[in-house]
């Protein structure tokens, strides 16, 4: 086998399928809404890099800067021989902790974005040339089946992306997380922390346009594999702070009354004025919360660890 090798767990209609039951779904409900997961084709994918670098946007820079600081620490206290990354992306983050897993023998990328899973194998190659890379196109949402690899086991679920589940899906993901690892093995969770509202709708409504042209990417995805004929400059891009959950909302709004055809889900899906759908929360968390959604999992914290400004935390957990 080449040391990098990416396995589809979905077949490749499978995806399609899903698309056409999220989009039927959810434009037929009220509130109307669509899954985060859409975002990520390749251009999405892209974009969601360029958000990365935005000045506005602070978790990628925080967490990183966590990880620079403890990820000897990390070594030392999993020992792990496997590397498991849910949402890897671009891997770029988890380059300083591939770096420090002095036992590393495997690392299993898992994404839904195959064209970011390829850059990310490749780039890391080049770095560690003796390193195994299996990479999946799966969901982690749905059961993933994880190939034999040696123990122990540390799993890392970075970027706050825990934060785009809904708090029933959390738990539903967390219980899965323990499912994937045996006694002993740890998570390793980036989550984004309560703060200011000013700081997180910039976070989320940038300056330059980026995180809209994001936001507004998921309707060029069903355009192109749905046949659907949105104008993205027909909606506006809405970032707001919901208190009451803790949450950021991202929400598409019309500009003005407007009918949409999806002819592959045989859809005439019609917007009134000012009418939104919600494409994604980013939920944002505090110590306690974390610690006792975990327990709930049977994860057990051991460390949380801040950036210096207290913006953003990593933690990590054992699996009882
Ligand atoms: N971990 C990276 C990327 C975070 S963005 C970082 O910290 O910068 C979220 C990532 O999760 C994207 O790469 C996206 O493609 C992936 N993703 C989103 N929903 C997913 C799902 N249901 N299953 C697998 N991957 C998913
Ligand atoms: N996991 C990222 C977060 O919640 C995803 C994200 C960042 C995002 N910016 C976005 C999703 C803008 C949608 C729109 O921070």
């Amino acid at each position: 086998m080449s040391p990098l090798s990416i396995t589809r767990t979905l077949p490749a209609d499978a995806t399609a399928a899903a698309l056409r039951a999220d989009v039927t779904q959810g434009l037929t409900r009220t509130p109307k809404q669509l899954p985060p997961k859409w975002f990520y084709d390749a251009r999405g994918s892209e974009l969601f890099e360029e958000i990365t670098k935005l000045p506005e946007y602070y978790p990628t820079r925080a967490e990183r800067e966590i990880l620079l600081t403890r990820s000897a620490h990390i070594a030392a206290a999993t020992g792990a021989r496997t590397l498991i990354e849910l949402g890897s992306g671009s891997s770029d983050k988890t380059r300083h902790l591939i770096g420090a897993l002095t036992e590393l023998h495997t690392y299993l990328p898992i994404d839904v974005s195959d064209s970011a899973l390829a850059a990310a194998g490749e780039a890391l190659l080049t770095e560690h040339p003796g390193l195994t890379v299996h990479a999946l196109v799966a969901d982690f949402q749905k059961g993933i089946q994880l190939p034999d690899t040696p123990g122990p086991r540390l799993l890392a679920f970075l970027g706050g992306t825990i934060g785009n589940l809904l708090p029933e899906e959390r738990a539903a993901f967390l219980r899965s997380v323990h499912a994937m690892l045996s006694p002993g093995d740890a998570l390793l969770l980036g989550t984004d922390l309560v703060k200011g509202e000013a700081t997180l709708v910039a976070a989320y409504d940038d300056g330059q346009g980026v995180t809209a042209a994001f936001n507004k990417n998921v309707l060029q995805v069903i355009n192109r594999e749905l046949g659907g004929d949105f104008d993205p400059a027909d909606f506006d891009h809405v970032a707001l702070w919901n208190a009451d959950h803790e949450w950021i909302e991202m929400r598409l709004r019309a500009r003005t009354d407007l009918t949409v055809k999806i002819p592959a889900v045989d859809l005439a899906v019609s917007f009134a004025e000012g009418e939104e759908v919600r494409t994604e929360i980013s939920a944002k968390f505090r110590e306690g919360g974390v610690r006792s959604e975990l327990a709930a999992a049977g994860l057990k914290l051991s460390e949380w660890w801040t950036d210096s400004a207290g913006r953003f935390a990593l933690s990590l957990s054992v699996r009882v």
